[in-house]
């Protein structure tokens, strides 16, 4: 965001597909932009803030069908899901657009009209690598050695189809032209370049149109061609605008452009490419920023269902609070950059931060200030008994918001927790206690009182990212947050004069251990509770856990060898994948793919040896034949290899 001082803010999040639940990464965008927006409220901007759903295309069609369901209806089902989701979290949204409503359409459609009228788009075929599985076409860059599907390794084939084109390519030097306009255009501003390389490699008209299926919003009557709907990500990227009015009752495009788009790292080129130059074919302002954070992961793994390994915001909000979630979230990661979701970074923040940090000052003071001056404070002497500190809280106060210009939320609370710090200092070293007993009740007033004013400043500041909480800080203190005391508290810096603190029930009770399992985690405890039916093999036998035992014989259909790393390489494109070339004492050695890259560099693996499933069918990954399946361990601190303890020659059989 940028530091001018602009009256309108207007902050999006993507609109959310609905072919799935939500999860944490939708939670992670959504409570990002409402922070943001709750901030600009407070400093009095005039806030429109936007958020929603994104219904058309063919995998919710097929979502939908899969469930016997019209298109429409799941899409009502699962959106309305998204909405109750974000109004149980207090999502402070202006607007929740879903691309089936009536005006988003006819907004869309305006577009399309506007864009092809001024010869934008054009009529042509549309030839590509498509894979059948995924229902995706690839650019022959995307393949795996030229045939095979990125996403799932299958063999992809040529497809001709009917399609419009947008004239992306004719936006090339303006684009590049906006992204040096200003360095914040794209945040972080690392992934600058990455836009802009993409952009200078060259960029190839995009097709807009698809005939392959139905679900989509049809083109305008003027263009009459109605085998056609649009690509969803044409008319999803309109629903910027469609939500102001565009294209119907223009009354709220005043908020337009939009000072920050929010988004994942995995859309911003849609969001950093397609979308401007949209905008510019339309003649429209381009919006201020592009936004793009990082990915939530489990263990270092993409959370998937097929994994069970996905994070239900609302279970881990449900049990560890709300704000406590929000405040973690905002905390953890720097923007940008992926972030491991643990329950136990969760936990370490709120007890350390939130609990000790900040709750426990909160009640020293209460108890401190009830002690010895009935909870009644004044805030008269902190200039003469503190100056140092109050001019170095005041400054850190005074400095945090450009953070926010960046979305640069850790850093933002990383300084405000500096001012914790010096009010926990000022306590230790002003000792209120030794003071009262010296009779010198005006210093132990003014520590009293420095600690107070800080923690009403902090709770000020912190208000957008922990709305009730602070709330309730600020009433122990006696004031309520809003743009006024914002104003005095921050702005001018004023200091709360008399006041009588009041007692609060603990804020952040300590956490001990996870409250909420994963999904893989409740269907292993379910499976173990369920009664063994698993037919006995001839032979076999159950031991007293129940158990099933299976006869040597069985155990040695399996054959395990010792095998020796002579190749190693990573496979391109995959973040899985390395390649190895594993001797077994055979002719040649044997080509194994397998999936740990995430633990193990190629080099470091030449030259060991491992343990391979020697007698499997070979399978291909990524287009490549695996010949064996190498053995290792997994559990929560990541994965190891099984390895002869002492060399042995390859091919040596285990047994
Ligand atoms: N419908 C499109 C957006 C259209 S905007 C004009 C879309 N939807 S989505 O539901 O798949 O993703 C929405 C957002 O959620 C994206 O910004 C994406 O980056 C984010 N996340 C989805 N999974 C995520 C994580 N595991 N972690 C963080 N965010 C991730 O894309």
């Amino acid at each position: 965001m940028s530091e001018e001082k602009c009256k309108r803010v207007y902050i999006t999040t993507p609109i959310y597909y609905v072919n799935d639940v939500p999860h944490i990464g939708h939670a992670y965008t959504t409570i990002i932009a409402d922070t943001l927006a709750r901030y600009s409220r407070l400093a009095g901007m005039d806030v429109f803030f936007l958020t929603g759903t994104d219904e058309h295309g063919q995998k919710i069609e097929q979502a939908a069908k899969a469930r016997g369901k019209s298109p429409k209806e799941y899409a009502d089902e699962i959106s309305g899901r998204f909405k109750s989701l974000w109004d149980a979290f207090d999502i402070s949204y202006d607007k929740f657009i879903r691309t089936t409503d009536k005006e988003h359409e006819i907004g869309v459609q305006k577009a399309f009209e506007v864009m092809y009228r001024n010869g934008d788009i054009y009529k042509d075929v549309y030839r590509g690598h498509y894979c059948v599985s995924c229902e995706t076409f690839f650019t022959p860059q995307q393949l795996v050695d030229d045939e095979f599907c990125p996403e799932c390794g299958r063999s992809t084939s040529i497809v001709e189809e009917e399609s419009y084109f947008f004239r992306l390519s004719k936006y090339q030097d303006r684009l590049l032209e906006w992204y040096e306009s200003r360095p914040d255009r794209i945040l972080p501003k690392s992934k600058k370049n990455e836009v802009v390389n993409f952009v200078k490699n060259g960029l190839d008209d995009l097709s807009i149109t698809r005939t392959s299926f139905d679900w989509g919003i049809k083109l305008p009557k003027s263009v009459d061609d109605p085998k056609h709907v649009m690509y969803v990500w044409l008319d999803a990227l309109m629903n910027y605008i469609t939500a102001l009015g565009y294209g119907t009752d223009e009354k709220l495009m005043h908020y337009w452009p939009a000072k920050v788009h929010l988004i994942g790292k995995d859309i911003l080129r849609f969001h950093a490419i397609y979308w401007p130059a949209f905008l510019m074919s339309l003649g429209l302002e381009l919006p201020h920023h592009v936004a793009a954070h990082g990915w939530w992961t489990r263990n270092g793994e993409k959370m998937s269902k097929s994994k069970g390994n996905v994070v239900d915001p609302k279970e881990i909000a449900d049990a560890y609070g709300l704000e406590n979630f929000r405040y973690f979230m905002l905390r953890e990661v720097p923007f940008g950059q992926d972030g491991d979701f643990s329950q136990r970074a969760l936990i370490d923040r709120i007890n350390s931060d939130l609990g000790n940090d900040l709750g426990n000052l909160l009640n020293r003071i209460i108890g401190m200030s009830g002690k010895y001056f009935d909870f009644s404070i004044e805030s008269d002497g902190v200039a003469t008994h503190h100056g140092e500190e109050l001019k170095e809280a005041e400054e850190i106060f005074g400095s945090v918001e450009p953070y926010l210009y960046e979305i640069q939320t850790n850093r933002y609370l990383e300084e405000l927790w500096k001012t914790l710090r010096i009010a926990n200092k000022a306590i230790d070293t002003g000792m209120p206690w030794a003071k009262m007993k010296e009779g010198k009740e005006d210093e132990a007033m003014a520590t009293i009182a420095l600690v107070a004013n800080i923690l009403a400043k902090v709770s000020v500041l912190l208000h957008p990212f922990m709305p009730k909480t602070t709330q309730t800080i600020a009433g122990a203190l006696g004031f309520t947050i809003d743009h006024e005391s914002y104003l005095r508290l921050i702005r001018e810096g004023a200091l709360l004069e008399r006041f009588k603190i009041e007692k609060v029930p603990p804020l952040f009770p300590r956490i001990e251990e996870p409250l909420v399992e994963t999904p893989a985690e409740k269907a292993a405890k379910e499976e173990a509770k369920k009664p063994k039916n698993t037919e006995p093999k001839k032979g076999d036998a159950e031991d007293s856990s129940g158990a099933n035992l299976i006869t040597i014989d069985r155990f040695f259909e399996v054959s395990l060898k010792v095998g020796t790393v002579v190749e190693a390489n990573e496979v391109p494109k995959s973040k899985k994948l390395l390649r190895l070339m594993v001797d077994l004492g055979e002719e040649n050695p044997r080509q194994i793919v397998a999936g740990i890259k995430e633990w193990y560099a190629p080099d470091d693996l030449v030259g060991t040896q491992v343990c391979v499933v020697a007698n499997l069918k070979p399978a291909k990954l990524m287009g490549m034949v695996s010949e064996g399946m190498i053995l290792a361990a997994k559990d929560d601190d990541g994965l190891a290899l099984i390895r002869p303890e002492k060399p042995k020659k390859a091919g040596t059989a285990i047994g």
